[in-house]
């Protein structure tokens, strides 16, 4: 479900560390490691990271994830997403978040819809992989968006007597 294939050896890890760092120094990515007592678990991302393009404000990103399948099914994504999703709101000052995930990808899905994000449609036969063709769901939420869900999230817990 991801665009690359799972590590087979420790340099393939240790190349995607130095990408991490240099796409925070060059300000286009921000990865985060997802640790579960003590051991790295999975990783969260904002990609693609862009403010200008040309005489165009664009302030968006690109949010990417993934977690050890033994981990699945505990909130564990969701909760990180919202952690990431303040982080480029609130912090990096984006404007806009976008998300994809492959129309099969049920899981996927459902931490995207959970996070308040607006569907914009599904692109046919995006992806080639595994000898078929993948068709992938697109999704976006703006800060305004983004501010009436966490406004909603926060008027929804239990108020204290
Ligand atoms: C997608 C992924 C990140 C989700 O992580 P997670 O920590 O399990 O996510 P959460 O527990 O926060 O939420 C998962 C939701 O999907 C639901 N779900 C999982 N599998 C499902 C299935 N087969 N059918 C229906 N719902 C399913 C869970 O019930 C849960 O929803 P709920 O809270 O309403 O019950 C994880 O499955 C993963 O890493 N997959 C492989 C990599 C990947 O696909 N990355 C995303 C690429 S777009």
């Amino acid at each position: 479900m991801m665009s690359w294939a799972a590590h087979t050896d420790p340099s393939q890890t240790l190349a995607f560390i130095a990408w991490t760092r240099d796409g925070i120094a060059n300000g286009t990515d921000v990865v985060w490691a997802i640790e579960v007592d003590g051991r790295a678990v999975g990783t969260i991302g904002l990609d693609g990271i862009q403010f200008a393009m040309r005489a165009w404000r664009v302030d968006s990103a690109e949010l990417g994830y993934w977690i050890a399948p033994p981990l699945h099914g505990r909130g564990l994504m969701t909760e990180a997403a919202q952690a990431v999703m303040r982080f480029g709101f609130d912090t990096l000052g984006l404007h806009k978040i976008t998300v994809g995930c492959f129309a099969e990808n049920v899981a996927s899905r459902r931490v995207i819809e959970k996070l308040g994000f607006r569907p914009i449609g599904r692109r046919e036969d995006d992806v080639w992989r595994d000898g078929r063709w993948w068709s992938v769901l697109r999704y976006e939420l703006t800060t305004s968006e983004w501010s009436d869900a966490s406004t909603t999230m926060r008027v929804s817990k239990p108020r204290l007597a």
